[in-house]
């Protein structure tokens, strides 16, 4: 079992039925693939998780990578994992709106970060527990 966060940004703001339809399609797609994970969107920056086989998560990433609705993706962590973490998603999601955020703020360690920034990359432990964190409180 594998796993691997990457942080990106959107080519173009996204708007909610497009996000919809982006989650639709990856639905799909990781259910096929045995995939799992948690997708975070935020301030016009993605954060997401994919776990499952590596060979899969290797496919689906060189997809995700060639994907124009966003750009400048920046693996923070591809690591040999023993068990997953998101079993129950083949893709959660939860987009963070500004009020999510001020309802969340003082509980979620590190919401207030970019997702692009240098501490994500250097503490990635922390980015996976910020995903972990919407696991039990996902929108979608
Ligand atoms: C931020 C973001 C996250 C994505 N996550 C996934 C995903 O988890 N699984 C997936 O199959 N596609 C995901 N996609 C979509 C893929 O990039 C691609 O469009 C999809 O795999 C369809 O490929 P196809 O054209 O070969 O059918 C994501 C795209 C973006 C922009």
């Amino acid at each position: 079992m594998h796993h691997l966060i990457y942080v990106s940004t959107a080519t173009q703001p996204m708007s909610e039925d497009e996000l919809m339809q982006l989650l639709q399609q990856s639905r799909r797609r990781n259910k096929s693939l045995k995939l799992t994970g948690m997708l975070l969107y935020k301030e016009n920056h993605f954060m997401q998780v994919l776990e499952g086989d590596k060979n899969n998560v290797a496919e689906i990433y060189a997809k995700i990578e060639g994907d124009t609705r966003h750009k400048k993706l920046d693996v923070l962590r591809s690591e040999h994992i023993t068990e997953r973490n998101f079993p129950d998603w083949s893709m959660g999601f939860t987009n963070l709106r500004r009020w999510d955020l001020v309802n969340h703020e003082g509980f979620v360690p590190f919401l207030d970060k970019d997702f692009r920034s240098p501490f994500f990359k250097e503490h990635s432990i922390e980015a996976h527990a910020l995903l972990l964190y919407f696991k039990n409180d996902p929108q979608t």
